[in-house]
């Protein structure tokens, strides 16, 4: 087939001038290309800019594109909030692509829609207040108990997660929510901060669903930290963050919470309407509850990434993985 890998380009220090760092290497893109080719595709790179729309159009006109697989998880131009629009304007081509549509990814990089959505359909999400102005006065967050996080309520890859994330008084609650509006120029979300186990659920396919083995993030942070996935411990590979933040797949749970967060993950899966790769984060709290932190969309899917582990944990190569993408994208079921 002759299939055109489309990825975000772009100055990544412009783009996110406080989270750029350990971000500006693609690893997908290669590893993805590879892929395809060794499964005897013919492959183009195409950036997702601005000739993007035109350099496909010509290859349709031409008769030489079947599908576009689609990796360009930083958006449009390198602008996050133009991630949507890309299935959209593949959508008026009328070209088939991998992954899923406008309307999924819009709604889930929303974190604040996806939990409306979760709770609306009985799927738990930490307790959550929006703000949406800089404020000097005292935050209302009489429903919520500390410790808190605070994060962009628009974004993805723990952009603007930082250590100072989590909080513990109204002082340093007002700091980096106002910090957080300034910084991103969007609402702010604060949630209840779940101490406990991080667990990832992988799901493939799209009326017929894998479910795959579950991964769990282990933290040998030092003593003192929190544990949570900040945006050093995700992409600064020198940093004790990072080194303090691995993941294991397959993980030890019992059979009923793996059983309970399977049945959760493929109904949060189809709920958001994710389409042939997902992955949904969780965390349980010490007592036990869990909770659904977001509903991931097209997550990375490089060799080393966490959807490529639970696939192998599941007896499938990287090189099957990305072959049953491409065919249940076309399978339009
Ligand atoms: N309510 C929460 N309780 C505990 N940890 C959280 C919570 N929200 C986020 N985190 C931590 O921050 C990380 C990133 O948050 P997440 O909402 O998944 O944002 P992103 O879309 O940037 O990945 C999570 O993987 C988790 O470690
Ligand atoms: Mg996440």
């Amino acid at each position: 087939m002759n299939i055109a890998m489309i990825y975000s380009k772009g100055d990544m220090s412009t783009a996110f001038p406080y989270d750029f760092k350990g971000r500006e290497d693609n690893e997908s893109v290669e590893d993805v290309k590879k892929a395809l080719i060794s499964l005897g595709h013919e492959v183009v790179v195409v950036p997702a800019d601005d000739c993007m729309f035109e350099t496909l159009k010509k290859m349709i006109g031409k008769n030489n594109l079947d599908l576009v697989f689609n990796l360009a998880d930083d958006g449009y131009n390198l602008n996050t909030q133009l991630e949507p629009q890309i299935p959209a304007m593949l959508d008026l081509l009328g070209i088939p692509y991998t992954g899923s549509d406008h309307l999924c990814l819009g709604n889930c990089l929303n974190k604040v829609r996806t939990k409306h959505l979760l709770l609306a359909n009985g799927l738990p999400t930490p307790k959550f207040k929006i703000f949406n102005r800089k404020t000097s006065n005292k935050l209302d967050i009489s429903q919520l108990k500390f410790p808190l996080i605070v994060k962009p309520s628009r974004e993805d890859g723990s952009i603007g997660i930082k250590r100072d994330a989590v909080v513990d008084d109204q002082k340093s609650l007002i700091k980096k929510v106002n910090d957080t509006i300034e910084k991103y120029n969007q609402p702010a979300l604060v949630e209840e901060f779940i101490e406990g186990r991080e667990v990832d659920v992988g799901i493939i396919g799209r009326e017929k669903l894998i479910v795959l083995p579950i991964s769990e993030i282990n933290f040998t942070l030092p003593t003192g930290e929190r544990n949570f996935i900040s945006y050093n411990g995700k992409w600064e590979e020198m940093s004790i963050y990072y080194l303090g933040t691995t993941c294991q797949c397959p993980t030890r749970l019992n059979v009923a919470l793996k059983k309970t967060l399977k049945k959760m993950a493929k109904k949060a899966y189809k709920l958001m309407g994710v389409k042939d790769y997902g992955r949904i984060d969780f965390r349980i709290s010490n007592d036990g509850n869990i909770y659904i932190l977001e509903v991931n969309p097209n997550p990375d899917i490089s060799r080393d990434s966490g959807l490529a582990r639970m696939a192998r944990a599941y007896k499938m190569t990287y090189e099957n993985l990305i072959d049953r993408i491409v065919k249940t994208s076309l399978d339009n079921e």
